[in-house]
């Protein structure tokens, strides 16, 4: 393990980087995160990957070194699990990590009551719980190293409360209270904490969370508007999808908003009808085994 740190340490140090030379990202097997550590490597950061799929992140490895010739270091992590996190944060203790982004999260659709707990417990562990853990490490050695950033997922859904997703728009809404208070506490001290509130992406998320997106944009408008914008603002809305549902909801009243959009979350929901209020679980699917598809 020494010899990756050293190795990681020093290939990336070289170069000048803001947050370098070093990130760490979370959800870097699929989607958004993907799109991070991509870019990334194509701005120069060496990059230690977390996620729980192995193969994809050994994939993700291949890909980046050939292409970008930047060092990469995989350590698989259910993020669920505390104690994992926990190991994640103990084993990086010593590389030069300049820059979190917390990608990894997913959502559920559908009634709430017909979900089952875990599954929504196992959402606020993994986009809220872990979120909490890694930042406190992470902003405890950007403090003392005098720079750092931070990129925590927020989402279109976290500044309303939403119908058939109340769970997931609640995790939304905590990451970009956190993220706005993070920032304003740790600017002084020279880290830069942005929350990134994308619209619908098309990613391994709508699968996850049993829903089909009528309209969504490419993961790839995530990451670099939100790296070029991290030290100039507190939060982005990347993706002209997610300016254009937000513009549209200028001035209206937040209730407003959660009546509209979950209307939309409805519409999107491929899980039982809403009204059919029972406590009966959900068949199986993908959002309910909590596994993936
Ligand atoms: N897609 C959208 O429309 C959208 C919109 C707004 C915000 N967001 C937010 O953006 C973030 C990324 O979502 P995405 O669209 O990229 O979804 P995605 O394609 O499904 O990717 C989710 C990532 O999170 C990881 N992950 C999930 N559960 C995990 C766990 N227990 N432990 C470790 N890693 C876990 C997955 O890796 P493994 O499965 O390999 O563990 C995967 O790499 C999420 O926080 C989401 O809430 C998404």
């Amino acid at each position: 393990m020494t010899n990756t740190v050293t190795a990681l340490n020093h290939m990336t140090r070289r170069r000048s980087l803001k947050y370098g030379p070093l990130a760490l990202v979370t959800g870097a097997s699929d989607g958004i995160g993907r799109e991070f550590a991509r870019e990334l490597a194509r701005r120069g950061y060496g990059l230690v990957i977390v996620a729980r799929r192995l193969d994809r992140l050994e994939a993700l490895v291949d890909e980046l070194a050939s292409a970008h010739g930047v060092a990469v270091d995989v350590l698989p992590c259910d993020l669920s699990q505390p104690d994992q996190v926990q190991d994640l944060i103990r084993t990086t203790a010593h590389y030069d990590i300049g820059l979190l982004v917390a990608a990894a999260g997913f959502g559920t659709s559908g009634p709430f009551t017909r979900i089952p707990v875990a599954t929504e417990l196992d959402m606020v562990d993994v986009n809220c719980r872990a979120v909490v853990q890694l930042s406190h490490a992470m902003a405890q050695r950007f403090v003392r190293r005098g720079s750092g950033g931070m990129v925590l997922m927020s989402s279109l859904l976290a500044f309303q409360g939403v119908a058939q997703s109340a769970n997931y728009a609640a995790t939304k809404a905590f990451i970009q209270t956190f993220a706005e208070g993070l920032r304003a506490e740790l600017r002084p001290q020279g880290v830069d904490v942005i929350a990134c509130a994308p619209g619908p992406i098309s990613s391994g998320f709508a699968a996850r969370a049993n829903l089909v997106m009528g309209m969504s944009q490419p993961a790839s408008v995530v990451a670099a508007a939100t790296l070029n914008a991290l030290g100039r603002r507190g939060t982005i809305r990347p993706g002209l999808l997610a300016k254009a549902l937000e513009a549209s909801f200028i001035g209206m009243p937040r209730w407003g908003r959660t009546l509209i959009l979950s209307k939309i979350m409805a519409g999107m929901a491929r899980g039982p009808d809403a009204t059919a209020a029972t406590d009966a679980p959900l068949p199986a699917g993908p959002a309910n085994r909590g596994d993936l598809s």
